[in-house]
């Protein structure tokens, strides 16, 4: 049984695609000339695995994208990061909520992208979610002791990873919406989509419904690229009837995904989630699928 090493990036988000990663890598088409497009960027966990030479990034939240920029800009560091975490965390240990509630209304009124790492996480879940005022409003973990010295240390060695990364690499970050984002595709790019599922989430930078998707497929078919979509196929109560209405004419790689509401066992949902491609992966269908079990005998190491 193998490992295979999947690059956890700073932030958490509702949606985090880590475990898709082996099977989005397996499956996209690029080499070093391409220019890589994520108009979606979320926690940007995919991104920072396919480790593209040429990156567009960009999501509608600009807190994520901040942060990113200051990191690139060397604004911000990992150094920084530990520093702010430490003295952060132990002000959280000392006074709990009220602490946490302090930062808060500091991040809602001045943005500064560290409070906003706080913030993320030592919230509920982890969540992401802004009001209609833009405001962060998720309440607080319950969790004091959230920033031990261990958690700290795997932070700082995420953002570290991720200053490599902008070292070695050519990326950009910006903050719009998707259709600016994919007109900035050539021949030479490649589009990777993780737009919100419809009806899933409810946030003011993330809300989606059925005529989003709809302009998202109009956006991909005049850019003409090669592009990714995923998106979910069915769970145990329903199939996504957006898949053939709008996405009819994509290819279609699925694979379970198993999500916990809460805490209980019992609680346990599945969902099967789906990558949609505008390129033909069928030759190499059936070695994917049987990559795909491999998959499941392998034990993916999140750093
Ligand atoms: C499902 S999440 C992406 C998750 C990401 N792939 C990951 O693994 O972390 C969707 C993202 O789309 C962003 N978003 C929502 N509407 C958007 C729009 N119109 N244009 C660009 N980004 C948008 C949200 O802010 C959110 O970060």
């Amino acid at each position: 049984m193998g490992n295979i090493k999947i690059h956890i990036p700073p932030f958490k988000t509702q949606g985090i695609k880590s475990k898709l990663v082996p099977l989005i890598k397996e499956n996209v088409r690029i080499d070093n000339s391409t220019l890589w497009i994520e108009p979606f960027m979320g926690s940007g966990v995919v991104g920072l695995n396919v480790a593209p030479r040429k990156a567009v990034f960009a999501d509608l939240n600009p807190h994520i994208i901040c942060f990113y920029n200051r990191l690139k800009s060397r604004e911000l560091n990992s150094c920084m990061v530990a520093e702010y975490l430490h003295e952060q965390g132990a002000l959280l240990a000392e006074r709990g909520g009220e602490h946490y509630y302090h930062v808060r209304d500091k991040f809602n009124t001045e943005h500064d992208p560290l409070d906003f790492l706080f913030l993320n996480r030592s919230c509920f879940n982890g969540m992401i979610r802004f009001n209609r005022h833009n405001e962060f409003n998720v309440p607080y973990g319950h969790k004091p002791r959230r920033f031990a010295k261990a958690y700290i240390t795997k932070i700082v060695n995420q953002v570290r990873h991720f200053e490599k990364m902008l070292e070695s690499n050519d990326w950009i970050f910006l903050c719009q919406s998707f259709e600016k984002t994919i007109a900035m595709a050539d021949e030479n790019s490649f589009v990777y989509c993780d737009p919100p599922y419809i009806g899933r989430h409810v946030d003011y930078y993330d809300n989606w419904d059925e005529s989003r998707e709809i302009a998202l497929l109009k956006c991909l078919s005049k850019s003409g690229v090669r592009y990714m979509l995923s998106t979910w196929d069915f769970n145990r109560y329903r199939n996504n009837p957006y898949i053939d209405l709008i996405w009819g004419a994509c290819n279609k790689i699925t694979q379970e995904h198993f999500y916990f509401v809460g805490a209980k066992e019992t609680n346990r949902n599945m969902i099967m989630e789906a990558l949609l491609t505008n390129y033909s992966t069928r030759e190499e269908a059936n070695d994917i699928a049987s990559e795909h079990t491999a998959y499941g005998q392998m034990s993916l190491v999140f750093d």
